[in-house]
């Protein structure tokens, strides 16, 4: 699921849909994204013409519920195990997470439990913190508080700006996703 930019979900689909091979059971089985214009769905498109894409509006919290709902019935029409966020900006409640303890994995720009919430990697770089990072962890209904998967450290150098640290950043998220996801698949329980 994601809502903005993609290039998470594009990342997965490429390894995982595109470019599947036979050695990984991992199968992508639909993209879901709250935001109607969202780039990430034209790139899947693009990306992968036939892998099914589903726009389900969900802005304001009223639209929560009807999200929940239509998102179950794509779960169970699909028979999906794992819901994975890739720059899914809303907060899912907490009914809804409940149903699937250990099947929901995010991923977070930064070395949690520092630097919680949005603009993580701007925080970080205000803050002036010499190394922070990526984190997949479980999704549990406290935001960005879930048991940790797997982390990757990024070091800010003197030298970095925002940019460049965001490029950093974002590098190491493309790389630990994949290989985070296929951990946390195969061992099926919280790794600790
Ligand atoms: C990533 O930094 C991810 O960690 C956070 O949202 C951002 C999404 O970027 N949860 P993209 O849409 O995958 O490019």
């Amino acid at each position: 699921m994601a809502s903005g930019n993609g290039s998470n979900a594009l990342n997965l689909i490429n390894i995982f849909y595109v470019g599947k091979t036979g050695s990984s059971s991992i199968n992508i089985s639909a993209v879901i994204s709250n935001v109607g214009d969202a780039p990430v769905i034209d790139k899947v498109k693009k990306t992968a013409p036939n892998l099914p894409v589903f726009t389900i509006p969900f802005g304001s919290l009223s639209e929560r519920q009807v999200f929940e709902n239509k998102l179950e019935n794509i779960i169970d029409k699909y028979k999906i195990k794992y819901i994975i966020l890739a720059g899914f900006m809303k907060i899912l409640s907490k009914e809804f997470v409940s149903k699937f303890p250990f099947k929901i994995i995010n991923i977070h720009p930064s070395l949690l439990p520092a630097f919680k919430g949005r603009d993580a990697i701007k925080s970080a770089f205000e803050y002036g913190v010499k190394y922070t990072g990526v984190t997949v962890h479980y999704v549990t209904h406290e935001v960005d508080a879930g048991p940790i998967i797997y982390q990757e450290i990024v070091k800010i150098e003197d030298y970095d700006t925002l940019e460049s640290l965001e490029a950093k950043v974002h590098i190491a998220e493309h790389k630990i996703y994949p290989a985070a996801i296929e951990l946390a698949m195969n061992a099926d329980k919280p790794q600790r």
